[in-house]
């Protein structure tokens, strides 16, 4: 069959990676994929179209016959591709238009919470810039969380310590409108503490699978400082989510989520991010995302040990009970390379170079995000450049195999985290 991949992260390349892997597969396109994907060879073509280009992408599927279309990230999903593929009559796994609200749209997500009594941080909703000072002027509980309703490249989140820094932020978001309509909506909640995990479950809308929980690095600078990031690593099994704290996001989380949505007529189909703080053994949802985590996919995908190609069918099929879903052994982690700058400006087009042994060694995966390969030549094209994931028996030998991989790959600016995954260690 021929498989087309909307995207081209580092998620996306994990994506092609896990599906080449599937002896059903005998072509992948990748939209528009990046230099890792170009580099793959074989089976694997990258396709000069936006990830939100859904015309092309599905004159595309039309044209060369695709038999089923994975989507990546969520733009696409916002623009209607799954609605627009389904009515087309083009096999596509994500979730509708409308189900992907629980991340297009924190106001739908937060409210389908309250309606469904599903953990989460107290909120309430404003739509104008009075009514959000008035309350924030009211209120002695900071910090308060400031959040952009729509897409914002995930950073319209903001987190005011006191009232100044949250007028500041109401400001921006209302009057000087720096997310634009985005922010036609605001959510302030209260602040939750604990330590954050990401679940991912697949579903067909009733049944559901889990894949191993993973813990992102969102920040980008060591012992978690600076600026928050779309993720500077990952690593899985996260041992914070363990068989107690699962129980509770299945039965709390999980089920009333897949319920509600069927209820409210909005069935969800896809792959489900379930973003949890876990304070004291007890989780609660910090942002549903309507897709896999970017880089979590980099050792969640690798730690399957499952035809990821007959779960997707399975799940279109209603018959995800009877699919294969294994897990690995063992553990991985995965370290994000930035370009220096990031998540602020950056430089791009400078060469990278991949010392060769990287090639042979059996547990490291090298996938790439923000790469361009012209054929010849591998060069910088983004702000998270290359996403080098390890597996080991142990949390403790997938770190140190990720760092030692990491030390044969240079370019200019190269710029990581030297603490992927040390907190759990201790
Ligand atoms: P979101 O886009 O909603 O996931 O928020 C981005 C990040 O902001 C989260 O991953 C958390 O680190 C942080 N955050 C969001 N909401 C809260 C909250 N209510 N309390 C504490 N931290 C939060
Ligand atoms: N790693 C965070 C995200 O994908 O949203």
């Amino acid at each position: 069959m021929k498989v087309l991949i909307v995207g081209g992260g580092g998620r996306e390349h994990a994506l092609a990676w896990a599906v080449a892997r599937s002896e059903k597969v005998s072509k992948i396109y990748v939209a528009p994929g990046n230099g890792g994907t170009a580099m793959m060879g074989g089976k694997i073509e990258n396709i000069a179209l936006k990830a939100t280009d859904v015309d092309g992408l599905l004159q595309f599927a039309h044209d060369v016959s695709v038999d089923l279309t994975v989507v990546g990230p969520e733009q696409p999903l916002e623009a209607g591709i799954v609605d627009r593929f389904s009515d087309s009559g083009k096999k596509i796994f994500g979730p509708t238009r409308e189900a992907a609200q629980l991340e297009t749209s924190k106001v739908f997500a937060k409210d389908f919470m309250r309606r469904n009594a599903i953990p989460t941080a107290s909120f309430e909703v404003f739509r104008d810039h009075g009514s959000a000072k008035d309350f924030l002027e009211s209120t002695t509980a900071f910090p308060q969380v400031i959040k952009a309703s729509g897409l914002a490249a995930g950073k319209g989140v903001i987190v005011a310590e006191n009232v100044e820094e949250a007028l500041l932020a109401i400001d921006d978001l209302f009057e000087k409108r720096i997310f634009g309509n985005a922010a036609d909506e605001v959510v302030i909640e209260s602040f939750l503490t604990g330590e954050e995990a990401s679940i991912f479950v697949v579903t067909d809308g009733s049944d559901y699978r889990f894949f191993l929980p993973s813990q992102d690095h969102k920040r980008i600078g060591e012992g978690d400082t600076g600026k928050n990031t779309g993720g500077m690593g990952a690593y899985a099994p996260a041992p914070l989510v363990d068989e107690a704290v699962l129980e509770k996001v299945e039965q709390r989380i999980v089920i009333p989520t897949l319920e509600g949505m069927r209820r409210e007529g909005i069935p969800y189909t896809g792959f489900l991010y379930i973003g949890l703080m876990i304070e004291n053994g007890e989780p609660s949802v910090v942002e549903y995302n309507a897709r896999l985590g970017d880089p979590e996919a980099q050792v969640v995908l690798p730690l399957l040990d499952s035809d990821l190609v007959g779960i997707i069918e399975a799940s279109l099929n209603g018959t995800l009970g009877e699919a294969a879903f294994w897990m690995k052994e063992g553990s991985a982690t995965t370290v994000v390379l930035a370009s220096e700058g990031y998540p602020g400006s950056y430089e791009t087009g400078r060469e990278i170079t991949i010392g060769p042994v990287l090639e042979d060694m059996d547990d490291v995966l090298l996938f790439h995000a923000g790469t361009s390969f012209d054929g010849r030549k591998l060069t910088t094209s983004g702000g998270r450049v290359l996403s080098v994931t390890a597996e080991g028996s142990s949390l403790r030998e997938s770190i140190d195999l990720a760092y030692n991989a990491v030390g044969y790959v240079s370019f200019d600016g190269l710029y990581y985290r030297r603490d992927i995954g040390a907190k759990a260690l201790s």
